[in-house]
C-alpha cells in the first residue's frame, strides 16, 4: 500500500482518526457577519472531509465577540446563537468519515479596536509589534471573563457535536501573550514566573476538563519555538519544549506544533522560498519528549513529504494547511495512486494576501473553487462529446481543458511550443520557484488522464480551428509584454524580462530593470545571480509596487544582498547608448549609466487576435491573459468560471 504511514489509524485521547492527515486550522473569513458558520463555509469544509482528511480542525473560532473581533467574518462559538450553525457544519463533515475539532480563539491584542469600539485587551500594553495599536491589560476580572468565555465555548462545540476543541495558544494571540516574557509584563499571579505564565491557559483547561470531563479531547496549538531570536523574551524551542511538557502533565490530548510570533508570521506560514521540512527540527524535538501525539505543519505540498515526515518520526500526525486549500482532494488522491494528479500549494500567499492586507474571504491560485464549493457544486456533465477548442496550454488554457473535459465536452487544446504550460514554463524559472513545475505537471497529468486532445508544436490559426468544428473557441493564448515607445527602445541592449528569463537574453555589466512588479524584482534575482550590477527602476514610489509585503519583504531581501541602485518615483523617458534618462516624481531629469536595459512594464491582450478566430470560428471566448492579464490566481479563476458556465 503507498504511504503506509500516512494511511494508518491514529489515535488522539479516546478518538480514532482514519489516518494521519490533519487539515490545521486556516481562517477563511467565510462565515456570516455575526459569526455563524454560512453554508459557503459549511460546503468549503465539508469538500475537504470528502478528500479524504482524518481531522479538519476548523479555522480560529471566536469565544468572545465583545472583546476580540480580529477580522470582519471570523468564525464564532462565542454565543448560543452560533451553535444551530456549528452542528450543521460538524455533520457535514462527519458525513464524510472525517472528525473536527473547532480551534478555540482570542485575539488580544490583535483585535481590532475598528470592529469592537475599544482598546484591546492583553496581559500587558505590550502592541503585537512596535507601531500597533496598544492594548489595555486585563484586569483579574476580566481574566475569569475570558477564561469562562473559552470553557462556554468548548461547551458549545461539544453540544453542537464536535469530536474535540483546541485551544489557540500560538502565533501570539491572547494565550500566546500569556506565555510570552515578551508580551506579559504582568506582577501577579498571571505573570513573571513560568508558573504565572502558565496559568491563564492551565485554568482554561480545568475549566473544560470540569465542564465537559476527561473524555472530550483538548488539543493546544503552541509555537514551538517563536524563532524571533533579535528580540529578547520571544520564546524560542527550549521554551516551547517546557510548554509543550506542562500541558502534557496538565493532560491535553494532543499538542499541535507549530512555529512563529507576532513579529515572525514567515515561520508559521511561509512564502515559497522555504523549503519543505526546513523547521522540522523543532516538531521532532517535541515528539522526542512527549507521550501525547504531535501534530505539525511542515510546508507539506506532496504526500511523499509527508510520509518521510512520519518515518522519520517528525510527528504523529502531518499537519496540511494551503495544501488543503489547493487540492482538497490531496488524501484521497494520494491513496487512490493518483499523487501525480494533486495540485500543489506554490506559496504565492494569494491566500495570506487577502485575509491580512486586503481584508477580504480567503482565495486560492490554483485552485479557483476554493471558498466557492457552494456556488460551484459537481459538474454539470452535460459537454455529451460536443468539441471545443482550447488555444494555449498555460495556465488558463490547461484549467478551462480540464474543466470542459470534466463536463463531458470533447476538448482540442492547441499549444504552439513543444509543451503545455505556456507563462508556467516562464513563472518557475527565477530562483525558489520549484513548486510552479510541479504545478505544471500536475495541470498537465490532470488533462491527459482526462482525455484530452493535446496537441503540441501546433501554432493555431483561425482556419485550422474552424476546420475542427468547434462550438466554442477558448482563447488562452495569453498577453504580450508592453514596451513603451521611447526613444531608443529599439537599441539591441535594450531586452525583454521574459527573454531574460527564458534564458535567450544572456547579460553582463550594469542592468536597469525597468518596472519592479514580481517579474521585475524575479528577473532582477536572476541578472544578480548571474553577477550583474543591478539598476532598479520604479515609476512609482516603492519598489516593488502592489505585491504582498511577506513576498516583496522576502525577494527583496535577496536582491538587496546585490546591493543594487534602487530609483523608485522614476519614469523612465529615453534610452541612449550607454545610458538611460528618467524623469523624477518633481519633475527633475535623472540619467544612469548602463550596459543593458530589461523591460518589465507588464503585459497586454492582444484584441486582434481575438476579432480574427471570431470572424472564422463565430463563438470565442478569451480566457486568463488573453481576457485581462493578471497572476497564475487570476488566470486560472478566468478560465474555471468561464469552462464551469459554459452552454
Ligand atoms: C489564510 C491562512 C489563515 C490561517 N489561519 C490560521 C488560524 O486561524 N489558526 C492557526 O492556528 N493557524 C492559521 N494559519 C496557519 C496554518 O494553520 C498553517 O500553520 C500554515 O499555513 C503553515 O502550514 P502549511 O505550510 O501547510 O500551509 C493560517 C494560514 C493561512 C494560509
Amino acid at each position: 500500500m503507498p504511504y503506509e504511514k500516512l494511511f494508518q489509524k491514529g489515535r488522539i485521547g479516546n478518538l480514532t482518526i482514519r489516518n494521519r492527515a490533519v487539515m490545521t486550522p486556516m481562517a477563511t473569513d467565510f462565515a456570516s457577519p455575526d459569526g455563524t458558520a454560512s453554508m459557503r463555509l459549511i460546503r468549503y469544509y465539508q469538500e475537504r472531509a470528502k478528500g479524504g482528511i482524518g481531522l479538519i480542525i476548523n479555522e480560529y473560532t471566536g469565544v468572545d465577540h465583545v472583546t476580540s473581533i480580529p477580522a470582519l467574518f471570523q468564525l464564532r462559538a462565542s454565543s448560543d446563537v452560533h451553535v444551530a450553525g456549528l452542528e450543521m457544519l460538524v455533520d457535514a463533515v462527519h458525513a464524510h468519515g472525517a472528525c473536527i475539532f473547532a480551534q478555540l480563539h482570542h485575539a488580544g491584542s490583535t483585535s481590532k479596536p475598528a470592529l469592537t469600539g475599544q482598546q484591546a485587551l492583553s496581559a500587558s500594553d505590550v502592541p503585537i509589534a512596535p507601531g500597533a495599536p496598544i492594548p489595555r491589560p486585563m484586569t483579574i476580572e476580566e481574566i475569569r471573563e475570558v477564561q469562562r468565555k473559552f470553557v462556554d465555548a468548548a461547551i458549545r462545540c461539544q453540544k453542537a457535536g464536535y469530536d474535540g476543541v483546541e485551544l489557540h495558544g500560538a502565533h501570539s494571540y491572547l494565550i500566546g501573550q500569556f506565555f510570552s516574557p515578551y508580551y506579559n509584563k504582568r506582577s501577579d499571579e498571571y505573570g513573571g514566573s513560568f508558573e504565572n505564565r502558565m496559568r491563564f491557559i492551565a485554568e482554561i483547561i480545568d475549566g473544560i476538563r470540569e465542564k465537559l470531563g476527561r473524555r472530550f479531547p483538548i488539543s493546544v496549538r503552541i509555537s514551538g519555538d517563536e524563532m524571533t531570536p533579535q528580540v529578547p523574551g520571544t520564546l524560542n524551542l527550549q521554551d516551547g519544549l517546557q510548554i509543550g511538557l506542562y500541558l502534557q502533565n496538565k493532560g491535553i490530548d494532543v499538542l499541535n506544533v507549530s512555529n512563529g510570533s507576532g513579529l515572525n508570521a514567515n515561520a508559521n506560514c511561509d512564502p515559497y522560498s522555504y523549503k519543505p521540512g526546513w523547521k522540522k527540527h523543532v516538531a521532532k524535538a517535541f515528539k522526542q519528549v512527549l507521550r501525547i501525539p504531535v501534530i505539525a505543519t511542515n510546508t507539506i505540498k506532496d504526500p511523499d513529504f509527508a510520509e518521510q515526515l512520519l518515518e522519520e518520526g517528525v510527528c504523529d500526525f502531518v499537519g496540511l494547511g494551503r495544501s488543503q486549500f489547493a487540492d482538497p482532494e490531496f488524501v484521497n488522491k494520494a491513496k487512490a495512486g493518483r499523487s501525480d494528479e494533486i495540485r500543489p500549494c506554490i506559496g504565492c500567499m494569494v491566500c495570506r494576501e487577502r485575509l491580512l492586507a486586503k481584508g477580504m474571504t480567503v482565495v486560492c491560485a490554483v485552485n479557483p473553487r476554493m471558498g466557492r464549493e457552494h456556488l460551484y457544486p459537481d459538474y454539470r456533465k452535460n459537454g455529451m462529446n460536443r468539441k471545443v477548442c482550447v488555444v494555449g496550454g498555460g495556465p488558463g488554457g490547461l484549467e478551462a481543458a480540464r474543466v470542459l473535459a470534466e463536463r463531458g465536452f470533447q476538448v482540442t487544446l492547441l499549444e504552439k511550443q513543444s509543451v503545455l504550460g505556456g507563462t508556467l514554463n516562464l513563472a518557475d524559472k527565477p530562483p525558489h520557484k520549484e513548486l510552479v513545475t510541479k504545478l505544471t505537471k500536475a495541470m498537465i497529468r490532470q488533462v491527459e488522464v482526462l482525455g484530452v486532445d493535446v496537441r503540441c508544436e501546433t501554432e493555431a490559426t483561425p482556419e485550422m480551428v474552424k476546420a475542427l468544428a468547434p462550438e466554442a473557441v477558448f482563447l488562452a493564448t495569453g498577453a504580450a509584454p508592453i514596451i513603451p515607445k521611447l526613444p531608443g527602445i529599439e537599441l539591441a541592449n535594450v531586452h525583454l524580462a521574459e527573454d531574460v528569463v527564458a534564458g535567450k537574453a544572456k547579460l553582463s555589466g550594469k542592468v536597469a530593470v525597468i518596472g519592479t512588479g514580481m517579474t521585475g524584482l524575479e528577473t532582477a534575482e536572476m541578472l544578480g545571480n548571474m553577477g550583474c550590477r543591478l539598476t532598479l527602476v520604479e515609476m512609482l514610489p516603492e519598489i516593488g509596487p502592489g505585491i504582498y509585503p511577506v513576498i516583496r519583504n522576502d525577494i527583496l531581501g535577496r536582491i538587496m544582498a546585490f546591493e543594487p541602485e534602487l530609483l523608485p518615483g522614476h519614469r523612465l523617458v529615453e534610452i541612449v547608448p550607454g545610458s538611460i534618462r528618467m524623469e523624477k516624481a518633481d519633475g527633475t531629469q535623472a540619467e544612469v549609466q548602463v550596459d543593458h536595459v530589461v523591460l518589465s512594464l507588464g503585459t497586454a491582450p492582444n484584441p486582434a487576435l481575438a476579432e480574427a478566430f471570431e470572424t472564422a470560428c463565430g463563438r470565442v471566448i478569451p480566457i486568463g491573459d488573453a481576457a485581462q492579464a493578471g497572476r497564475i490566481y487570476e488566470a486560472t479563476k478566468d478560465a474555471f468560471d468561464k469552462a464551469y458556465h459554459f452552454d
